[in-house]
């Protein structure tokens, strides 16, 4: 009789596990440290998705205490700014996973100084949800999971290849904050200033990054990005 081992009967485990899996492990493996290196990430990971983020800077803009929005406007803009929420829980996560594969020490520093820096987004999103009486995505631990994927993949193709796909990916936040600006109720200042500030600092962080090297990404790249950050973004508007 056929022995099966614990992934069940043989070739089960290629199935389920993507074909590039095995080279962000050996890319891992490579650094001498897979341990550690393992560790560190599983701890940013709950730390991002699951400990309040703690801003190094107070939330833009007036204070909470102007008068309450009317109830539709509160819904509305709760919705958009747990999308917010969950795009800046998302950009934490594609830079850690860019960090953990990036082969010079000066561009894992640069990614890992990116993602502190969009801690104050992130707090500053999750603060303004709670003001809203609104919470953030159920599928937080999906979009961070997914995410980190799509960055250590990114990761894999070299250094420049990364920081062009941050300077894309800022690109895109950047239309993305610009709509989300529009949609925005006129009652609601306080998100304005949030979003107005995370748009100026998401312009910055993408030129610094391609001010790094960072490479213009080939077609269909762009295109399946913007495909993709609208899955998550239509998803979280709701959940
Ligand atoms: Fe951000
Ligand atoms: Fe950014």
């Amino acid at each position: 009789m056929q022995r099966h081992g614990p992934w069940g009967r043989a070739g089960a485990y290629a199935e389920v596990c993507p074909p590039e899996l095995p080279l962000i492990i050996e890319k891992i493996m490579e650094s001498g440290r897979p341990l550690d290196s393992a560790i560190v990430a599983v701890d940013r990971a709950l730390r991002a998705v699951f400990a309040p983020a703690i801003a190094a800077r107070g939330i833009p803009g007036p204070s909470s205490s102007a008068d309450p929005l009317p109830e539709p406007d509160r819904r509305e803009s709760a919705a958009l700014m747990r999308v917010n929420h969950a795009g800046e829980l998302a950009a934490q996560a594609l830079y850690h996973g860019q960090a953990l594969v990036a082969r010079s020490a000066s561009t894992r520093a640069m990614l890992l100084s990116a993602a502190r820096s969009e801690t104050d987004h992130l707090a500053w999103c999750e603060a303004r949800l709670k003001e809203l009486a609104a919470r953030p995505s159920l599928l937080n631990p999906l979009w961070y999971a997914s995410s980190f994927a799509i960055g250590a993949l990114t990761g894999l193709l070299g250094d420049r290849a990364s920081l062009g796909f941050v300077a894309e990916t800022e690109r895109q936040v950047e239309g993305h904050l610009d709509e989300h600006l529009g949609r925005l109720p006129e009652s609601d200042t306080r998100s304005r200033a949030i979003l107005e500030t995370m748009r100026s600092e998401e312009i910055a962080h993408g030129a610094a990054a391609s001010a790094a090297g960072g490479a213009q990404l080939p077609p269909p790249l762009p295109a399946l990005m913007r495909a993709t950050a609208r899955i998550m973004t239509r998803t979280a508007y709701w959940l």
